[in-house]
């Protein structure tokens, strides 16, 4: 398309050492990349340095940063404590391969702000938090079955990999086996009704959810869905897990649970948890993570949960994520990234206004999403959620988006790929014009172009 070649061109120009870093890329990392959401055509940015909201690539452009570190930087890039935190401990040692003081403070802030949380198992990432609470769930009921929802995500593993945004049949992506497979029920959120009727089978051992909404709520869900989950769960002996990677410490210090008022038995934690380095963990009931004890089922035989990894509760990761809390715990930095979301959202939707374009900015807490509503349907914003499908949301142009994500960084934005992005506590109302504006200029570069 002769447009997106304008756009591209432009683009190419800006981000010359980027366009050679990609193309060395190519030759050593599949796709040029190391994560699937890094992708951009006609080429990713390379950065060099961040702070605060915003980072620079190696071209010297610099970007208000929107991706903020998948969501785990609620305080920003280089939040000064943090770094001081970390530079100690990195100085002591970044991994003795035994117990040290930092992983009991840190579980111990954890369960300061998550009452739910009475025991703590850390883990690296995410991923491998939902595959341990997924095992703990099976172990601990004694039944085969995890029901997810469509379009909620909890990582790559091969539990979770499929049902997210194709498979919706619940047949595996590649190299996931197909009995495997059968062990995940993909469940809608458009009907408590039917999760009800689907747990009386009491075959399934947990139900996990993103508790704010599939993909960081670009498929909303209402809070009334989550209470009547926790008493269908409760009422069939199913356990509870609310996924909190991304929302956890971040919707509130104590995550959406606090919010929301609801007890899971299981939550599962990344991100934010670690203020930026690598690190997850599981936490929940002491009788469900008892399994991990090393003298579970010494008086009557029954075996423990296994868990290892090389990297749990790294010394770097846990004096990171302690100072974080910490800070989370005693400021209004959740807030503060509530509220800037919420002025982003506003702007962009009198943009969108203003600009005759269709397209609705969204969200809830801290995270903005852009449905560029291709059936170009009327809709206040009040009534966005029940008059969007998921099909809807999911079924954008993606030529459209992907164009959009390059106007924005050629105007200094980088959001995510979704479209959307993760505000954080230091996003400035500064911030937030700038990023306007530059929405402004690149709804303007596509339409000059025939795009919009
Ligand atoms: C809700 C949710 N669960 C799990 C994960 C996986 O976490 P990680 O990328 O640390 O493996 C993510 C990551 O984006 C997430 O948002």
């Amino acid at each position: 398309m002769e447009s997106s070649n304008k756009i591209f061109d432009t683009y190419r120009q800006k981000t010359q050492r980027s366009v050679d870093l990609f193309k060395a890329a190519g030759n050593v990392l599949p796709g040029g990349i190391a994560h699937d959401s890094r992708y951009i055509q006609p080429h990713p940015v390379y950065i060099d340095h961040a702070a605060g909201s915003r980072k620079w690539d190696v071209d010297g452009n610099e970007y208000i940063d929107y991706f903020g570190g998948h969501g785990a930087l609620l305080l920003g890039h280089n939040h000064a404590d943090v770094t001081a935190a970390v530079t100690e401990q990195l100085q002591k040692g970044t991994h003795f391969g035994t117990c040290h003081e930092p992983e009991v403070l840190w579980a111990r802030q954890v369960q300061k702000m998550l009452p739910s949380a009475e025991l703590v198992r850390f883990t690296s990432s995410g991923t491998e938090a939902t595959m341990l609470a997924f095992r703990l769930a099976r172990a601990f009921t004694d039944r085969p079955k995890i029901l997810r929802f469509k379009g909620h995500f909890h990582g790559w593993q091969d539990h979770a990999a499929f049902g997210v945004s194709s498979h919706f049949d619940g047949t595996p992506t590649p190299g996931i086996l197909p009995e495997l497979s059968r062990g995940i029920v993909l469940g809608s959120t458009e009907s408590i009704q039917e999760v009800r009727k689907r747990l009386q089978d009491r075959d399934i051992a947990a139900v996990i959810l993103e508790p704010t909404g599939g993909g960081w709520g670009r498929f909303p869900l209402s809070d009334q869905f989550v209470r009547d989950l926790r008493i269908a769960t409760s009422e069939t002996d199913t356990l509870l897990i609310m996924d909190e990677v991304i929302c956890g410490f971040r919707c509130s210090p104590g995550g959406a649970q606090a919010d929301l008022g609801i007890t899971p038995d299981i939550t599962t934690l990344a991100k934010v948890l670690a203020g930026g380095f690598p690190g997850g963990a599981v936490t929940g009931r002491r009788d469900v993570l008892g399994l991990l004890d090393m003298d579970y089922g010494k008086d009557d035989g029954r075996e423990k949960v296994p868990h290892q990894g090389t990297y749990n509760a790294n010394p770097v990761s846990a004096a990171a994520g302690l100072r974080t809390l910490q800070i989370i715990e005693k400021s209004d930095a959740c807030e503060q990234a509530s509220a800037g979301a919420a002025r982003l959202r506003a702007s962009l939707n009198e943009i969108f206004r203003e600009e005759n374009i269709p397209w609705v900015a969204y969200g809830t807490y801290s995270g903005f999403h852009i449905c560029t509503n291709p059936e170009g349907i009327d809709i206040p914003l009040s009534e966005f959620n029940a008059r969007m499908s998921p099909e809807q949301i999911r079924n954008q142009d993606s030529v459209l988006i992907g164009l959009l994500r390059v106007a924005l960084l050629i105007h200094g934005i980088d959001i995510a790929k979704w479209p959307g992005g993760i505000v954080s506590a230091v996003h400035s109302s500064q911030d937030t014009d700038e990023t306007a504006n530059a929405f402004r200029q690149s709804v303007k570069m596509l339409r000059d172009n025939g795009i919009v």
